[in-house]
């Protein structure tokens, strides 16, 4: 059985389109494979703590040395991986905010990326270690970015993933979309229909 996790990091709730975008995926994903189990973690709506002083130490300090607020905050962080080392399929909703991801995006990467369980260094460099999956990203913009310098979002979690050991992806660009009414339907439409082309692949 396949497992799909959905990582959403939109704060628009319902008027999200990459939230909207990432549902019909899912849809997709669910329609070609009934029995798909999903997971969802909704990062606008619950965003997860941004990486502080007393995290990151919570993190470097071993387990059975943790005080008890310690080891609550790393049990935090340990849920999150385990989501991710549980997927089989990562759907990544990712808003262009200031040019690159959105703030909760970018915490929920400094959770997940965690030496020695998603990362390691090796003699020959860092070695990813959540290999066999793959991801999508669905990544919306306002205005029009693709392959630009100032895109900073699909580079960024192309390296992340990359990182801890998933390379295999897709992307889905909503480009355009507070341009003008015109283009922004155009875009949308051409979103959806890349969804269906890669859903349907799926099937
Ligand atoms: C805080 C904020 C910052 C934004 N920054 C950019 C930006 O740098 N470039 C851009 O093209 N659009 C930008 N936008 C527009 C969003 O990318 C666009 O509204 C997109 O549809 C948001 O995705 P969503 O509908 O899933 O929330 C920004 C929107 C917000 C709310």
């Amino acid at each position: 059985m396949s497992h799909l996790l959905i990582v959403t990091s939109s704060l628009s709730g319902a008027a999200s389109q990459s939230n909207r975008l990432i549902e019909r995926y899912s849809a997709g994903l669910a329609a070609a494979d009934p029995r798909l189990e999903i997971t969802r973690r909704d990062l606008g709506a619950q965003p997860v703590a941004p990486l502080d002083g007393a995290r990151l130490g919570a993190l470097g300090t071993p387990a059975a040395a943790r005080t008890a607020l310690q080891a609550t905050v790393a049990a935090e962080s340990d849920a999150l991986i385990a989501e991710l080392k549980a997927a089989d399929v990562v759907l990544i909703g990712a808003p262009m905010y200031n040019f690159t991801v959105p703030s909760q995006l970018k915490s929920w990467f400094d959770h997940v990326a965690r030496a020695g369980v998603t990362f390691r260094y090796t003699a020959a460099g860092p070695e990813g270690l959540l290999t066999g999956k793959r991801a999508v990203i669905v990544t919306t913009r306002g205005g029009r970015h693709q392959g630009a310098p100032e895109d900073h979002v699909v580079p960024y979690i192309q390296t992340m993933l990359a990182f801890i050991g998933i390379r295999e992806l897709e992307i889905v660009y909503a480009e355009g979309l507070a341009i003008g009414e015109r283009e922004r339907q155009s875009s949308l439409a051409a979103a959806e229909a890349r969804i269906d082309a890669l859903t349907a692949l799926a099937a």
